[in-house]
């Protein structure tokens, strides 16, 4: 068997996504179905997709691992766009605060939240953040995720940030999910910079940004613009040097006040906005307009209790939606797609097949991948999930529970709910 040479027959639904670019408003709801179909991938490109009859006569399968995949349905993996995936320490305690009635951003107020994972993160060694990181990977694997984004913004000085980014590059060579890394240097203030926002932000411009992008170890740069954390005007001169030095722009825009940034996302032409809770309405417009992806993250809104984004109004006027988990250890500690597939099918008016749009081919786009990955198209890598189950309908109606049988990646297997090498029972 050649690694990465793969054929899939008899798929009850091959769900191709088709497509090369982010799809938005009503594009999001037609997923481009084969029923009965099939592909062909070679050293890990999918060559051919089309129905089993019309594909595969007289193909010579030969060094091709096969699967049949009757009555069960195939789709690409599973883009996760927006995690914070790499950090020290946890906050169950603070959990039971929220619980309790506190709110996120007194919490963070008061020395909590986000510095607190801070210092447990200054205080973890590059191997501790490898080992940790390379648990929630495959955690993230068996939930059918192939590509994932992940952010820094949990060390706040230079070298700290540089770990989290070098944890990851570890991690991409060493894991089979492929990792995208983002610059979150400004994720909050540290202690030491008390009141000197401004100072902070020349901080990072002009010390742990070039290093950054001189070392190429992040292809993003966002930051959290949020009431008390970083203004609109803070947001815009980190984000316009990012873009100078040559990274991509994303954003954690209006996640618990209206601040505008929506509309800063769409005038600096950032690849996404993210969360997007409280967007404005003329947020949402220029965003539609500027061909920002709206990335959603139903997970956070959840845990924290917090109003779900406007997602229909989003798609109804003409977004590119994708969901995301935003894995953190604070504000959403779950890797769970199934979870966020639920959510916004119940909770945000979002249809089953513009979920499964937005976690495949515009969770591409917004890591500005879409021309590579996220749909079953030729040419595109083969990094493909087959269900238990005969439609993607399945995945928002279990519940919470994986529907994932086999996760492919670049056309070789790498997860496997079926295979139980290590037990011996023989039912
Ligand atoms: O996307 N909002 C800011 N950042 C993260 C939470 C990070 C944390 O609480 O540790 C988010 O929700
Ligand atoms: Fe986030």
């Amino acid at each position: 068997m050649l690694k990465g040479n793969l054929i899939i027959k008899n798929a009850a639904q091959l769900v191709t996504c088709s497509g090369f670019k982010a799809k938005s408003g009503s594009e999001m709801a037609d997923l481009h179905l084969i029923e009965d179909g099939a592909l062909i991938a070679e050293n890990g490109r999918i060559r051919a997709v089309g129905r089993t009859a019309d594909i595969l006569q007289g193909v010579d399968a030969t060094g091709f691992t096969v699967i049949d995949a009757a009555a069960k349905a195939v789709l690409p993996g599973f883009v996760d766009s927006h995690t914070h995936f790499i950090f020290g320490g946890y906050r169950a305690e603070e959990y039971a605060w929220r619980l309790r009635g506190d709110s996120y951003m007194e919490i963070m107020q008061r020395g909590g939240g986000i510095i607190s994972t801070v210092a447990a993160t200054r205080g973890a060694g590059l191997d501790e953040l490898v080992a940790s990181g390379r648990r929630r990977l495959d955690a993230m694997l068996s939930f059918g995720v192939t590509t994932v984004e992940g952010k820094s913004g949990y060390g706040l000085d230079r070298d700290t940030e540089i770990r989290q980014l070098e944890a990851m590059r570890v991690l991409s060579g060493c894991h089979p999910l492929d990792i995208v890394p983002t610059f979150l240097g400004a994720h909050a203030l540290p202690p030491d910079y008390k009141d000197r926002e401004e100072a902070f932000i020349d901080f990072m411009m002009a010390t742990v940004l070039p290093v950054v992008a001189e070392s190429g170890l992040a292809e993003f740069c966002d930051v959290f613009c949020e009431k008390n954390v970083f203004s609109i005007a803070q947001s815009r001169r980190l984000l316009l040097k990012a873009r100078k030095l040559g990274l991509k722009l994303k954003l954690h825009a209006d996640e618990i006040v209206p601040l505008g940034g929506a509309e800063l996302a769409a005038e600096l032409g950032a690849v996404s906005a993210d969360h997007l809770l409280q967007a404005s309405d003329r947020g949402i417009d220029d965003i539609a307009r500027a061909g920002v992806v709206a990335t959603l993250l139903p997970g956070t809104a959840f845990s924290l209790k917090a109003p779900y984004a406007r997602a229909r109004v989003m798609i109804d006027r003409g977004c590119a939606v994708a969901l995301a988990s935003d894995f953190n250890p604070g504000s959403c500690f779950s890797e769970s797609i199934p979870l966020i597939f639920a959510l916004s099918v119940l909770n945000m008016e979002i249809g089953i097949e513009e979920a499964v749009t937005a976690m495949t081919i515009n969770g591409a786009a917004a890591l500005d991948r879409a021309d590579t990955i996220g749909s079953i198209d030729p040419g595109k890598q083969a990094d493909l999930i087959v269900l238990e189950f005969p439609s993607y309908a399945f995945i928002p109606y279990h519940i919470g529970v994986s529907t994932v049988e086999k996760v492919i990646k670049r056309g070789t297997i790498v997860f496997d709910k079926t295979r139980h090498e290590e037990r011996d029972d023989v039912c």
